[in-house]
């Protein structure tokens, strides 16, 4: 992608594209699952084609789903430590501390050098809220991130499955290193996953690809983490599912019933890193 503003964003980082979309697609409809008109906004300011995402409704439902159900933890989080710190690990145009703060929270929003230059365009730092230009695998940010307050929520959504594996295992090791008993939301996705997720035109046309194959989260449990919580697409937590629309019901139960082994494949999941 190349913006009108000079910004030039490459296949990973053109991702971010998708989830955007869903959540302001969503926040138009009549009853929807989340209310986002930050993304609308940036949506109808940015200079890029979403038109080829029309054909790609699933993937941004999905991305909807995926975010509340991310935002079910940090709400819980939020809950119990109002004064901790969030950090949201390639956040991509995320408008989640915008729906989510609760006016005492410290908040990075980390990504590469790029998207925070575009970021910048719609988000400015504050007090409490601050974004970092940097690559999760460059140990520089953990100094910055150590002046908030502890607890700490790390947040990886859609993110750990586009790096290398032996990528992903360096996030871990840094997190556990300097966090100790920090949590990570983060999602991991077997080969059915990796092979439907690689096939898609919307996808492959942005030169990305899931390279993270993950069977089972409790493989990362040799990475010194506990898994707390795992969750598809087919049992989000109840507190979500109350108030989930008809039609997420419906595509929770098709998709289920005719892709079950790329549904269930898909874990959003909760680790715990051991407390040194
Ligand atoms: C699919 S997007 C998800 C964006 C956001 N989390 C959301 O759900 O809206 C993936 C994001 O990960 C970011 N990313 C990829 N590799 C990264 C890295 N090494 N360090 C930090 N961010 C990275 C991309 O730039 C992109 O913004």
């Amino acid at each position: 992608m190349n913006d009108e503003a000079g910004v030039r964003l490459g296949a990973v980082e053109q991702t971010l594209m998708i989830p955007l979309y869903g959540r302001a697609v969503e926040t138009r409809k009549r009853r929807p699952l989340l209310s986002d008109p930050r993304a609308v906004q940036i949506v109808e300011s940015l200079g890029y084609d979403f038109a080829r995402m029309k054909a790609f409704a699933s993937g941004a439902t999905g991305a909807v789903l995926r975010t509340v159900m991310f935002d079910v933890w940090v709400r819980r989080f939020l809950a119990e430590h109002p004064g901790g710190t969030v950090v949201e690990i390639g956040t991509g145009l995320n408008t989640r501390f915008d729906r989510l703060d609760n006016g005492r929270v410290t908040w990075f929003d980390l990504d590469l050098p790029d998207v925070i230059t575009l970021r910048c365009r719609f988000f400015h730092d504050t007090d409490r809220r601050r974004m970092l230009p940097a690559s999760v695998l460059d140990p520089a940010w953990v100094r910055t991130v150590q002046t908030g307050p502890g607890p700490y929520l790390f947040v990886a959504e859609a993110v750990l499955l586009y790096l290398e594996p032996y990528h992903v295992e360096e996030v871990f090791r840094l997190l556990g290193a300097n966090f100790p008993g920090a949590l990570l939301a983060a999602e991991t996705g077997g080969r059915a996953m990796a092979d439907s997720v690689n096939r898609n035109d919307v996808i492959r046309t942005m030169g990305a690809r899931m390279t993270w194959v993950c069977e089972d989260p409790a493989e990362m449990e040799r990475l010194g983490v506990r898994l707390l919580e795992s969750r598809t697409f087919l049992d989000p937590a109840p507190e979500l599912r109350a108030r989930m629309p008809l039609r997420f019901r419906v595509m929770s139960l098709v998709m289920g019933a005719v892709f079950r082994r790329r549904v269930r494949s898909y874990r959003l999941n909760l680790f715990r890193f051991a407390r040194g």
